[in-house]
């Protein structure tokens, strides 16, 4: 039998961490070939995790150039992506999630008539500036999809409003957790915190939030390291210059707040198991951290996330700044408060969501 070639994307930190796990299981699958095609919107952050799970990128578009536009990284992609569809040739092409190369390997596969599957399928806030861009790139990219591979009940629902026909659409659970679940098993020895305080983890990235929203987040974070000497943080900092400016700018020489370049996917779990909370505005961090039975304050006014906000271990804080204080403020000072927000459960996913993908395409492929 005729191998089937399935291309898989990868663009950034969190597409590599989640299709690691699906990359792996179809290298060993006997009636597929597996190509991976990097395109690279994030160069530092997604070899980081390429290396980890020693993935080797069959193509390597090297896209990204410093303080990328949305509009230029964008028409960039779909002319390389089209190039590559046309040597390529493959049966279906898997992409993750919700950035730019996402949004460009589903409209390059439409004009090729590529057969495209949509992985962490579903996911919406209802609202298209929050998250900006995802909410729109996930909205057209499951508007392309022949597969949709939603990780929870309610992202299946989602997609059966919008039209999307219940036939094509798998509850698989989300691939983080099996990428989680391997790496939370061996990354002990990485932990980057050496001191007796309580570490309170910081992520932050998202371009909704740029301008006055992450000022105030980080006075808030400023604030809580003042106000509390038996505490903490450590800001592994997104490299987007409008981030990692104001960051360094706001919070570089704080004896308590530690700003460090961006982890490995293996010390940056160990952090998060180390951590006594961890306030973020990530998406993949909101769906690991309740599986390591770890407290997440969210600050965005919205998620796409909202299974852990409804077991409430997820708590989102918004960009004020007040709000961001206090919250943490409660979680230190209140032990029935943190127990509660403690309780360590994974609505997101069992660690076996890669299989159940590759079954489904095993299965369309009669092999
Ligand atoms: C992108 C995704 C966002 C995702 C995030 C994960 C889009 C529109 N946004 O946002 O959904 O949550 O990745 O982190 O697709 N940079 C580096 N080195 C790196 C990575 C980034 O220097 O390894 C810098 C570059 O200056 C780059 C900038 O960060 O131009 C922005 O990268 P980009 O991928 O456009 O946006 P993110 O904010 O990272
Ligand atoms: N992560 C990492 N190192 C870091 C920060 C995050 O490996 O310093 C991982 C994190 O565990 C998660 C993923 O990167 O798996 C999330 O990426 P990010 O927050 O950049 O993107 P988002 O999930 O918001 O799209």
């Amino acid at each position: 039998m005729n191998k089937r070639k399935i291309l898989v994307t990868v663009g950034t930190r969190p597409e590599a961490v989640k299709m690691a796990p699906l990359i792996g299981r179809l290298q060993k699958e006997d009636w597929a070939e597996c190509r991976v095609l990097a395109t690279a919107q994030h160069r530092g952050m997604l070899d980081q995790v390429l290396d980890l799970f020693k993935i080797h990128a069959d193509v390597d578009l090297d896209i990204m150039q410093p303080n990328q536009s949305l509009p230029e990284l964008t028409s960039r992609l779909i002319t390389r992506l089209d190039q590559v569809l046309d040597v390529e040739k493959p049966d279906v092409v898997l992409a993750q999630g919700d950035t730019t190369t996402v949004l460009t390997a589903a409209l390059a596969c439409f004009y090729r008539r590529i057969p495209f599957g949509h992985v962490e399928a579903g996911l919406r806030t209802g609202d298209l500036d929050n998250p900006f861009p995802e909410e729109m790139n996930r909205v057209v990219a499951s508007r392309l999809a022949r597969w949709h591979f939603a990780p929870t009940q309610s992202s299946r629902q989602n997609l059966l409003r919008e039209g999307v026909n219940d036939a094509s659409i798998f509850v698989t659970g989300n691939t983080v957790i099996d990428a989680l679940l391997d790496v939370a098993g061996r990354c002990d020895g990485e932990a980057p915190y050496q001191g007796e305080r309580r570490l309170i983890l910081v992520t932050s990235h998202r371009r909704e939030n740029f301008g006055e929203g992450f000022r105030n987040i980080l006075r808030a974070i400023k604030a809580v390291a003042d106000a509390n000497e038996d505490t903490h943080i450590l800001y592994p900092v997104h490299p987007n210059p409008n981030v990692r400016d104001p960051a360094h700018e706001h919070l570089g020489g704080h004896p308590r707040i530690t700003l460090c370049e961006p982890l490995s996917y293996l010390p940056f779990v160990a952090a998060m198991k180390q951590a006594y909370l961890i306030l973020t505005d990530s998406g993949g961090v909101q769906e690991e951290a309740p599986a390591l039975g770890k407290p997440v304050l969210v600050m965005r006014r919205e998620t796409e996330r909202p299974e852990a906000v409804e077991h409430e271990v997820v708590k989102l804080v918004g960009t004020d700044f007040d709000e961001i204080v206090s919250s943490v403020q409660r979680l230190l000072d209140d032990p029935a408060e943190y127990q509660r927000m403690a309780r360590g459960v994974s609505p997101y996913g069992d660690g076996l969501a890669s299989g159940r993908i590759v079954d489904v395409l095993k299965r369309h492929f009669g092999a």
